[in-house]
């Protein structure tokens, strides 16, 4: 039911209940009934840290005033109060979680971030406004209980996203990648968040030689980064199945874009040939450049993710979210020099250790469950990524 819907049906509420002025509580009481409305008042209170009075001027017309300043005006501000949710991301000064609160705040939402900043960056989030950020590491049980209260859905991206770095170092990987994520779902549970979308890894099928990847296929998780993602994605099912807590784990494809973190040897590999092309340096390929990988821009990624959020009948699945093609290393480099004008070779090096040689989604759950298609195409994402290397190597530059 809607706001407008339910003060049509209404015997609390009338043009008389708004024309005295009274507290928030007091007059929004009959509308607790309401999906959306208690959450828009707690938002509003701790956000402005203010008393709220609200007045109506006609049957639908609604205002939300602090002082004499205007909030919300309008016919849809009840539809406005419904569809307003407050979500936790966890990562959110990472790559993937700070184009989430983006999108999020851009839709209208309250977000909260939590971060330990061990790969993520505080800046990464400068350009959004409103977002609060929370530092802790979710490997603290308090850290994670804290970050929870009084959200409405958990986006949990934080982990150490590094196949090699958990190769050197299984034991830290193993500490952000399952205790943080096991942590976060109890916290998320006992807090009463309607649903955690999980950001779950292609790398789990590991070296079957089936293609394209089905989410029906038996894991094969061949190094520890892999094995701590499979591990949690199960936890997160069994929560739905034992608790009835409501979780869908996304499997991200190779996900590039905008501030991917090219600084470090772990980093995506487009976010690394970007750099070396735009250097005028050969980028490094493992192995012989023949392996395949299912490319997919972040904002297919973040359309996907919020999809998950809310659809229906995603809870407890496990959902491929790609674009369903593939392309091999050399091919991807060649396209690469193609937008930027150079015709740079790649040095090889030696095959890495628990690198998988295939990878591409089936993407037909994604499609039917959450009614997601790629919006941005991998040429038109390289775009928008070789661009914004370039604006934060000429923002370097003049640093
Ligand atoms: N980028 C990809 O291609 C890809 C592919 C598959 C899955 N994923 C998954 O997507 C998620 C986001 O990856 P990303 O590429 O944005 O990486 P990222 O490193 O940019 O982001 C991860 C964030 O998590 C934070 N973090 C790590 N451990 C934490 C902890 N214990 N407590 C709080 N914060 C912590 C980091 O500081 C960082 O900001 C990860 O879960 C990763 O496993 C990414």
């Amino acid at each position: 039911m809607t706001l407008d819907e339910h003060q049509a049906s209404s015997p609390f509420v009338s043009e008389r209940t708004f024309s005295r002025r009274r507290s928030a509580i007091d007059v929004v009481a009959p509308y607790l009934a309401v999906p959306g409305v208690e959450r828009l008042i707690e938002f509003l209170r701790v956000a402005f840290d203010a008393q709220l009075t609200f007045r109506s001027k006609t049957g639908t017309h609604f205002e939300v005033r602090i002082g004499d300043s205007m909030l919300m005006a309008g016919q849809h501000f009840a539809s406005d109060l419904i569809t307003m949710a407050s979500y936790l991301v966890t990562g959110g000064a990472g790559f993937i979680g700070s184009h989430l609160a983006e999108e999020l705040v851009r839709r209208g939402h309250r977000v909260r971030v939590v971060d330990s900043l061990i790969t993520g960056k505080r800046r990464n989030l400068d350009h959004i406004s409103g977002v609060e950020f929370l530092e802790g590491d979710l490997a603290e049980t308090n850290v994670a209980a804290r970050a929870v209260e009084g959200m409405d859905y958990v986006l949990h991206q934080a982990a150490i996203p590094s196949v090699p770095r958990s190769v050197k170092d299984p034991i830290t990987s193993n500490r952000a990648n399952i205790d943080a994520s096991l942590n976060i779902l109890v916290a998320a549970r006992d807090a009463g968040v309607r649903r955690l979308v999980y950001a779950g890894s292609s790398s789990v099928y590991g070296d079957t030689p089936t293609l394209p990847k089905r989410e029906d296929m038996p894991p094969n998780p061949l190094s520890p980064y892999a094995l701590q993602k499979l591990v949690a994605e199960q936890y997160c099912q069994m929560f739905t199945r034992l608790y009835g807590f409501e979780t869908v784990t996304i499997r991200y494809f190779n996900v590039f874009g905008p501030r991917q973190d090219p600084g470090s040897p772990y980093s995506g590999v487009i976010s690394l040939f970007s750099t070396a092309l735009l250097e005028g340096r050969q980028p490094t390929i493992y192995g012989d450049g023949a392996q395949t990988r299912d490319f997919t821009y972040v904002a297919n990624v973040v359309d996907g993710v919020l999809r998950a959020s809310e659809a229906p009948d995603a809870a407890g699945e496990v959902i491929n979210v790609a674009c369903g093609t593939r392309i091999s290393l050399n091919d991807l480099l060649r396209v690469m020099n193609g937008i930027v004008g150079t015709n740079i070779q790649a040095i090889y090096e030696k095959e890495r250790a628990g690198d998988v040689r295939d990878s591409q989604a089936d993407i037909t759950k994604a499609r039917t469950l959450l009614g997601y298609q790629p919006i941005v195409s991998l040429e038109e994402g390289l775009k928008h990524t070789l661009d914004w290397c370039r604006a934060e190597a000429a923002a370097t530059a003049g640093r």
